[in-house]
């Protein structure tokens, strides 16, 4: 099956035919999702926290982000890869901005770039496009801008429904293919999807009216610590077969039972 691309997505669009994107940080958990038929696997700066043990998100390096996203794209074969910015990696100047974007392409072998961003870094979008790299934009409430008053998903975090809509135009006049919108009221996030001319992706609360639905997958199938005391996911949760696995592997070894045979590398 060859590699997603762009005009797919749009047919897709054009099709209703939903957009699946899920997040991956590392070579081996982008090959299970690509293998799943994944149309879209986004590297996101969640990786700071789910793969790097930062924080929080704002602490991720381009450098990290550059690692994660090489690791992801050698994983997969169908899914378009889209390698987030991280925090200050686009903000200083439209110079560093493609600069640091052209490194997710060309040491990253992403796509795509994905930035968390509102009408006034229109420009900035505006040039990366220009320099041949195709540009999501991520508005709405996001997470590198909500850090400072609890995160985007606290609830106090409110947003300016015009102040949304007017990103979605000038974010789509500047060039983006894709908007993924989070923390949007579903309504809205109907009435973009409706208004605007490219692929909309929802996520954390923004309905299921958008052309697909975004999954940070650690979240979607359970794979952290926390749920092997509370276990909350709905697929899943893996981290309960992985941490039995990982148990029973421990008791053979300390029951002096034979390794060898067992390993599958
Ligand atoms: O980094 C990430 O996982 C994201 C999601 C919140 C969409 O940007």
């Amino acid at each position: 099956m060859a590699r997603l691309s762009i005009p797919d997505l749009n047919r897709m669009r054009a099709e209703k035919k939903k957009i699946v994107v899920m997040t991956a940080y590392d070579y081996s958990m982008a090959q299970l999702i690509d293998r799943a038929e994944v149309d879209m696997i986004l590297v996101g700066d969640s990786g700071g926290r789910n793969l790097l043990g930062h924080e929080d998100n704002n602490s991720v390096t381009m450098d990290e982000m550059v690692l994660m996203t090489r690791s992801v794209s050698r994983g997969t074969k169908h899914a378009l890869v889209i390698g987030d910015m991280p925090f200050m990696s686009y903000q200083v100047n439209k110079e560093e901005a493609i600069r640091n974007a052209g490194r997710l392409i060309q040491e990253g072998e992403a796509q795509s770039v994905k930035l968390e961003v509102g009408a006034e870094y229109a420009p900035t979008v505006e040039a990366i496009v220009k320099a041949g790299i195709p540009v999501m934009a991520h508005m709405g409430l996001t997470p590198q801008t909500t850090m400072g008053s609890g995160g985007y998903r606290s609830e106090g975090a409110s947003i300016a429904e015009e102040k949304v809509w007017n990103d979605a135009r000038a974010l789509v006049a500047a060039g983006s293919y894709s908007l993924l919108l989070t923390r949007v009221p579903p309504d809205l996030a109907k009435r973009i999807t409706e208004e605007v001319s490219v692929p909309t992706i929802s996520g954390f609360g923004s309905g299921d009216d958008c052309s697909g639905n975004i999954g940070v997958t650690h979240g979607v199938i359970g794979f952290n610590v926390d749920q092997l005391d509370r276990p909350r996911a709905i697929y899943g949760p893996v981290a309960v077969p992985f941490y039995e696995a990982v148990r029973s592997f421990c008791a053979d070894v300390r029951a002096g039972k034979p390794v060898r045979s067992r390993q599958n590398q």
